[in-house]
Formats: C-alpha cells, sequence, structure tokens
C-alpha cells in the first residue's frame, strides 16, 4: 500500500547523511549475512557528499562493498568520463576509488552514446537493473523545482531510463560548475520515474534553506507531474533525511 512519505529533520546534515550511512550499512551487512548483493541507486549532486564521506569512512573501519552493486540515476550527454563535471568523476573521486566495490559492479549511464543508439542503451540499462535483482535501496536528492534524477517538471511516471532537455532552472543550478549557463549541457539521460518508484525502499536527501520550500510541496498530499518529487507519494517505503533548514516549512 502506498504511504505518504516519512520524513525525519535532524539537527544538522551531517547528523541525515550519517543515520542514511548507518542504514545503508546495515543493510549491506544483512544482505551479505544471506550471502546476496544488496543494489543500490546513487545520486550525485552537493547533497549527498557526505554520506559518501561517510560511506567511507564506514569502509576504512571494516565495511566492504565487495557484494555492492551501484546503478546511478543520471549523466549529462556529451561530457565524457574525463570531464571534472561529469558524474563518472563525481562518484569516482567521492566514493568509488576509495571503497572495494568491484569496477563491474558500478553502473553510470554513458554520457557519450551516439543519438541514433540512445534508446537501446536506455533500454539495456534497464535490464541490467532487472538482471541484478532491482534496487534494494535508491539514493535521491531532489533539484529546486522538485526533479528527481533529471525527471524535470512534466515528467511521466510511466517512463523508464531515457534520455531528456533539462530545464531552464536545472541549468541555472548547474551554471557556475560548468563555467556559465551556455555551457551546461542540454540532455540527460536519467533513470525514470518508473525506475525510481522500483525500488524497493526510496531515500530523498536535502539540505539548506534553499530546498524548503520544494521540500513542503513534495510532501504536500497531492500528485503533480509539476513537481515530480510527489511521485514518491504513491511509494510503499520513502523517507526524507532532512537537516533543520530543509525541514523549516514542515
Ligand atoms: C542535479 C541531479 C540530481 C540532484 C539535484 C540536486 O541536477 N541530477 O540528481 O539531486 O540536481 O543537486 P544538489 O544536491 O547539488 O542540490
Amino acid at each position: 500500500m502506498p504511504k505518504v512519505p516519512a520524513f525525519h529533520i535532524f539537527p544538522s546534515a551531517k547528523a541525515a547523511s550519517t543515520a542514511l550511512a548507518d542504514e545503508i550499512s546495515q543493510l549491506i551487512r544483512s544482505r551479505e549475512a544471506e550471502e546476496r548483493p544488496t543494489v543500490l541507486g546513487l545520486a550525485t549532486g552537493n547533497t549527498p557528499i557526505q554520506l559518501y564521506a561517510e560511506l567511507v569512512r564506514l569502509h576504512e573501519e571494516g565495511l566492504s562493498f565487495r557484494n555492492v552493486v551501484t546503478f546511478n540515476l543520471d549523466e549529462y550527454i556529451g561530457v565524457s568520463r574525463e570531464n571534472p563535471e561529469s558524474y563518472w568523476q563525481f562518484m569516482h573521486s567521492h566514493l568509488f576509488n576509495r571503497i572495494d566495490i568491484v569496477p563491474e559492479n558500478i553502473h553510470i549511464p554513458e554520457s557519450t552514446v551516439l543519438s541514433e543508439n540512445l534508446e537501446s542503451y536506455c533500454s539495456s540499462y534497464e535490464d541490467q537493473i532487472t538482471e541484478a535483482g532491482g534496487i534494494d535501496l535508491q539514493v535521491l536528492g531532489i533539484g529546486r523545482n522538485g526533479h528527481i534524477g533529471f525527471n524535470e517538471p512534466g515528467a511521466s511516471p510511466e517512463v523508464a531510463t531515457h534520455a531528456t532537455e533539462l530545464n531552464s532552472v536545472t541549468i541555472d543550478d548547474a551554471a557556475q560548475a560548468f563555467g556559465g549557463a551556455t555551457q551546461v549541457p542540454r540532455r540527460a539521460i536519467t533513470m525514470g520515474v518508473k525506475t525510481i518508484l522500483g525500488a524497493r525502499r526510496i531515500t530523498l536527501l536535502a539540505f539548506g534553506t534553499g530546498k524548503a520550500g520544494i521540500v513542503e510541496r513534495a510532501l504536500n498530499p497531492g500528485i503533480t507531474a509539476e513537481v515530480p518529487a510527489t511521485y514518491l507519494q504513491s511509494h510503499h517505503d520513502t523517507t526524507f533525511f532532512l537537516d533543520q533548514e530543509a525541514g523549516a516549512q514542515l
């Protein structure tokens, strides 16, 4: 049965990140005890950086990722792996290079797929998630416009992994990192809302005053395509991990 997402407001972003890292580490350990892999869906952006730092710290204390399979939510189209702004670089520098994950178990959408191959590439990404057994726990951030992954306002809940256009708010938010709005890629590959809702558990991190309004809209009962994060209200096991600032309007 779907139920409106739960939310927890922590004293700080670090406390929220630590709580989610602890949940992930318990999941990895319990699946390992059953000799089963853990499949994680992962996000980029500023928000999950402290989560990844905490997972690295837990790894240094003995948590192994050798039985973990990961699928990233999204990647810019046309931004090569070598580009410092690619999500490939982000994930490797913040997490993958610092833990014992098996490289073959890492999945990040390919940014350089030719346009004529995009559709088949996206469906093969989806197949790989299915073959891995589906996502056990998905980590999400939220855009100021309510996007999840790159599912921008207007996104359909029926669509799986696909190529999409970035919204103007998203382009503005990425402008600084790319050295100006004109430099920001216009397109991305993203897991669809359907893919995200297929995860057995969904966790969403949101920190800071700038996210307070959209967090309130996402949790306000009522699903609308204009705020894709409201689709999470149709999922049976979603929790928002917030700091005081992001939770200020709840
Ligand atoms: C990006 C990503 C999202 C991320 C969001 C928020 O565009 N595609 O997956 O959740 O924007 O980013 P930040 O955490 O930096 O606020």
